[in-house]
């Protein structure tokens, strides 16, 4: 797709169809993951995670519901194939945010690009990163800690036509 139609074509995707992902689109997926700058280089001090194993994305769900007290709550839409990216704990937690939205933005982009649904969850990774349960469920390495996630599948509904703009974020220019 031509680069300026991903980025219209990019979009919060919260309804998914059962289908999973492709062995290769998930492959590309994590190689736009690998391509997004990390801070000072230190590729080292990022993890992802991809959980497809329904089970777990039960158990993740399940988790999430009893920390936020709401049995209905689906914190991962039944999106097929969540990726968890967690960073280092050592590294100032704006670095961490900075280096986890990086990797977040290519793997969103490249989805949409994919013509795939997606979206960002920011929620559930700060109540399962405190989670031991969860935390040793999805093997997150020692010293690690998840930031976010991006829950990917077949969109259930129809993707809207978008165009670009600049209306949406206040910008002086100088
Ligand atoms: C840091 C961050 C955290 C987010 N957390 C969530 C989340 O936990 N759950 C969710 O459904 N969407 C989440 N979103 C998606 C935003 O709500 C969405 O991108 C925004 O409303 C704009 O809509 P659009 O993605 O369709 O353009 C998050 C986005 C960002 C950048």
């Amino acid at each position: 797709m031509e680069f300026n139609k991903t980025i219209a074509a990019r979009q919060s995707v919260r309804k998914f169809t059962e289908a999973q992902i492709t062995d290769e689109q998930l492959k590309a997926i994590l190689e736009a993951a690998n391509a997004a700058p990390a801070c000072m280089g230190q590729y080292d001090h990022l993890h992802l995670t991809v959980v497809q194993k329904p089970e777990i994305l039960v158990q993740i769900n399940a988790a999430f519901q009893k920390a936020v007290g709401d049995p209905n709550m689906q914190v991962t839409y039944g999106a097929p194939t969540v990726i968890y990216v967690s960073c280092k704990n050592e590294d100032e937690e704006i670095v961490k945010g900075c280096n986890a939205g990086v990797v977040m933005e290519n793997m969103l982009l490249e989805a949409a690009d994919l013509g795939l649904g997606a979206v960002y969850l920011f929620g559930v990774s700060q109540v399962l990163f405190a989670n031991e349960e969860i935390t040793k469920l999805l093997q997150i390495p020692e010293g690690f800690r998840t930031v976010s996630a991006i829950a990917v599948g077949t969109s259930a509904d129809a993707l809207q036509e978008r165009t670009l703009g600049t209306d949406k974020i206040s910008t002086t220019t100088l």
